[in-house]
């Protein structure tokens, strides 16, 4: 029984060397995502990349502005609710470099009811997750490490209006990239409880 090494590869590093990501390598990571499998040779996908310090900023402060709302609603301290938001802003302004992985609804289909609309989308979302995994699985060819941040897909319109992206472009999934730090140690990565995770029938 063994997984693939450039499945073992992948591991989620939180930590990076200050050297930039190039432009090229980007692209070719993103053309990695886009040979992933979707919903009836769709591509319900755009990707944005982050590379500026400028656009880190923007997206960092708008989603931070949705998460502190969010927060203060439940009820969390404030000086919790800075602790939080501030390290979410010194983990997207710190990393090399973004993907945001966006939803559209080019190329999918459209259904007069709410339960099949909602597979529809589910198969997307599906779709989006595939692309993304292929993008991280890419990336240690690159010398690259990555890790997903969940927090767009709790504030997409946020995520999109901070980088001005076009109004069907909703972001869904984000990757940090970069040069991994060596000093980074991982977690440990719990083996596979197969029993209890499959089942024949
Ligand atoms: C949808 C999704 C959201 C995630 N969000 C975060 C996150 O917000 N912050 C983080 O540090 N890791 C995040 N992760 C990474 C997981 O913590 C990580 O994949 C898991 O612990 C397994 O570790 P490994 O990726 O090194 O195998 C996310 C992973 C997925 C698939």
């Amino acid at each position: 029984m063994s997984v693939p090494a450039f499945l073992e590869a992948r591991r989620s590093i939180r930590a990076f060397t200050g050297e930039p990501v190039d432009r090229a390598t980007l692209d070719a990571l993103v053309e990695a995502a886009c040979v992933a499998p979707a919903p009836h040779h769709s591509r319900p996908w755009r990707f944005v990349i982050v590379d500026t310090a400028a656009a880190k900023q923007d997206l960092a402060t708008g989603m931070g502005a949705a998460w502190r709302a969010d927060l203060a609603r439940d009820g969390v301290p404030a000086a919790r609710v800075d602790e939080l938001v501030d390290a979410s802003h010194r983990k997207i302004t710190g990393a090399p470099a973004l993907v945001l992985g966006c939803l559209t609804w080019d190329g999918l289909d459209r259904y007069p009811d709410e339960a099949r609309q909602r597979a529809e989308f589910g198969m997307a979302l599906l779709s989006l997750g595939a692309a993304v995994e292929n993008l991280m699985v890419a990336a240690p060819e690159h010398g690259l490490a990555s890790c997903w941040v969940a927090a767009p897909i709790f504030c997409p319109e946020a995520a999109r209006d901070a980088l001005s992206l076009p109004a069907e472009w909703l972001p869904h999934a984000m990757v940090v990239l970069g040069h991994p730090d060596p000093a980074y140690v991982g977690r440990v990565r719990p083996t596979v409880p197969l029993e209890d995770l499959r089942a024949f029938r």
